[in-house]
């Protein structure tokens, strides 16, 4: 079994929360999660000491970390730098990574960057990337599960108010459903969504599972999460995926369960036996 605990949209500069961020770092203390996936927009405006901050929140947390770089970590307004050094600030004061592989016996979890210096707001996948990941799963046994991280959002949420997703979405959805890919995480929209490949490309295939994370950290929420902040918290075992949406709850100044989604990985799993439905599974939280 697996938890990975998936934050997004930290945006450290002006619109990020301190105490939301200390609350992520107790959530993780509390609940020590395998590991956590950070989906980009680290900063407000990709300024050097906004990096630190990140950098020095990264650290704080005591298990692995997979960050991708959002459009928010490539220089807006420092026009030579974006057209000609896009990551060079990411890369000198957060880290030389930008697209980071993970892997264990059960897991696989493999980072793309979406974010480029010309691009303005709305990201791609390049077509270098999909090769390498196409070649990454299929050597990666079909037992393990897979998972990919890019900060722009590959389907749109129904009633988002646009149908905009980023650039090659429709190749990337066609390598990932057919690579055995179990999960994409996102972030960018700042508001949580979950949904499956086969809603906007179908192909009749097994649906991928489409996660969004809203902004974990900053004032930025957005639709329906206007003022909130909200993650994501994944369990997987070789029977089911169960996704939790977490929300801050400035009352108690802790992130609690919202809503939670559960998805089995195999025909055969006891939780799809028919009449039977979902076994009850205990509280992520107690
Ligand atoms: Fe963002
Ligand atoms: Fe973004």
């Amino acid at each position: 079994m697996r938890t990975i605990f998936h934050i997004s949209d930290v945006h450290f500069g002006p619109p990020h929360l301190h105490r939301v961020s200390e609350g992520v770092l107790e959530h993780v203390e509390r609940h020590r999660p395998d590991l956590v996936v950070l989906s980009g927009d680290l900063t407000q405006r990709a300024r050097p000491e906004q990096f630190r901050e990140a950098r020095a929140f990264v650290d704080r947390i005591p298990v692995p970390v997979v960050v991708v770089p959002g459009n928010h970590d490539v220089p807006l307004w420092r026009v030579w730098e974006r057209a000609f050094d896009p990551y060079g600030c990411y890369k000198r004061c957060f880290s030389p990574e930008l697209e980071p592989v993970y892997r264990d016996e059960e897991l696989l979890i493999a980072g793309v960057n979406t974010a480029f210096g010309w691009t303005f707001k709305d990201g791609r996948i390049t077509m270098r990337r999909l090769l390498e990941l196409a070649e990454l799963f299929e050597q990666t046994p079909e037992s393990v599960f897979k998972v990919v991280v890019a900060h722009h959002h590959l389907i749109p949420p129904p009633n988002f108010g646009t149908q905009r997703v980023l650039g090659n979405a429709y190749e990337a959805i066609d390598l990932f459903s057919s690579a055995g890919v179990d999960l994409i995480l996102s972030g960018h929209l700042h508001q949580t969504y979950v949904g499956n490949s086969e809603e906007f490309y179908p192909k009749g295939r097994p649906p991928v599972v489409i996660l969004h994370a809203g902004t974990t950290t900053s004032n930025r929420g957005r639709g329906g999460e206007r003022e909130r902040n909200t993650c994501n918290w994944i369990r997987v075992d070789h029977e089911a995926m169960v996704v939790s949406h977490l929300r801050w709850h400035r009352d108690l100044e802790r992130f609690a369960e919202h809503s939670r989604h559960w998805y089995p990985r195999q025909e055969r799993s006891p939780y799809t036996l028919e009449g039977l439905g979902p076994e009850p599974i205990p509280a992520p939280f107690p």
